[in-house]
């Protein structure tokens, strides 16, 4: 695999700062070492600059002007990072998505491929500009790259992403306005009961059999705050009763076998909020597991018969 490393210091979807010193985090935690040392190629290609952009008005919509530009700029940066490689996008919080979905999925159509999207996160992040109480763009990026509307002065979508094509997994924070949407699709999620119930193997290994069976591309989006905040305390929107350090390990492995993804964001990172590096450690270890780190080489399970 060549991996190229994009760093989206984007920190206006949400009003509470830090994510801007995400893409540092990274590097300083070896994120660049460990792909190397996995024998992947790898390639940092610093920080994309979102361009000019007017100051925040202080609307009902926080920062929209900004999140526009870096919208434009990382749908850019995404469309050549996917026909040149796998693309890391450092984050940044979960607003960069708009751009960075939006662009993986202009590649794939250049390439002819459907593009499907996990998305792992407490939150469904289905608001459109119009449905969000909070007007924090960070939880609208699945709504735009589905194509929704309400996202006037965003650039227009090259390729929207089928509902159908979609997996949530992590769901414990759904606002009523996301939970109505999402009901009236066809999107595969998985809440924290149903992992509960099944674990969390289950509803993956059944969407990446559809990615599979159509020959698709696959585009991770990992929210630390999929994770339970007692692992990875530094993200803003901690919500109780996230995936494990298991369960998250379990899913990169699975991910790394089937050998799908094209395409990896790391979002939500807040370093101003972490313990010693830890949270921005367990990110770029989820990452080794996703790209192949493993304990043994082969298969470890015994037969008994
Ligand atoms: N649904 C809430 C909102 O609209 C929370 C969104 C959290 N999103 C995120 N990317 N962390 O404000
Ligand atoms: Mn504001
Ligand atoms: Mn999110
Ligand atoms: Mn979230």
């Amino acid at each position: 695999k060549h991996c190229i490393l994009i760093g989206a210091p984007l920190d206006s979807g949400k009003r509470r700062k830090g994510c801007l010193m995400g893409p540092d985090a990274y590097r300083t935690a070896g994120i660049a070492r460990m792909i190397e040392e996995l024998g992947h190629g790898v390639e940092d290609r610093g920080n994309v600059d979102p361009g000019a952009f007017a100051e925040d008005p202080d609307d009902r919509l926080h920062a929209l002007d900004e999140t526009v530009a870096w919208t434009r700029a990382l749908t850019d940066a995404a469309r050549r990072g996917a026909a040149e490689g796998f693309p890391i996008f450092m984050g940044g919080d979960h607003a960069l998505s708009l751009g960075t979905v939006a662009g993986v999925a202009a590649h794939a159509a250049d390439a002819g491929r459907p593009l499907f999207l996990l998305w792992l996160d407490a939150h469904p992040d289905y608001h459109t500009p119009e449905t969000t109480d909070s007007g924090n763009l960070h939880g609208t990026p699945v709504a735009y790259v589905t194509g929704r509307t309400g996202f006037a002065g965003f650039p227009p979508l090259e390729a929207a992403v089928p509902t159908g094509n979609i997996c949530m997994i992590g769901l414990r924070s759904v606002d009523p306005a996301e939970r109505e949407a999402i009901e009236a699709t066809d999107m595969a999620v998985a809440d924290m009961r149903s992992i509960d119930e099944t674990g969390i193997a289950a509803p993956l290994r059944t969407f990446l059999e559809r990615v599979a069976e159509a020959d698709g591309m696959l585009h991770v989006s990992l929210d630390v705050d999929f994770l339970d905040p007692t692992i990875a305390p530094a993200v803003v929107t901690t919500v109780p009763g996230g995936a494990t350090l298991r369960e998250a390990h379990h899913a990169m492995e699975l991910l790394h076998e089937s050998g799908l993804v094209t395409s990896l964001d790391l979002v939500e990172l807040n370093p101003f909020l972490d313990e010693r590096g830890r949270t921005a450690s367990l990110m770029v270890d989820l990452t080794a597991s996703l790209l192949g780190r493993r304990v043994f080489d082969r298969p470890t399970r015994r037969s008994y018969s």
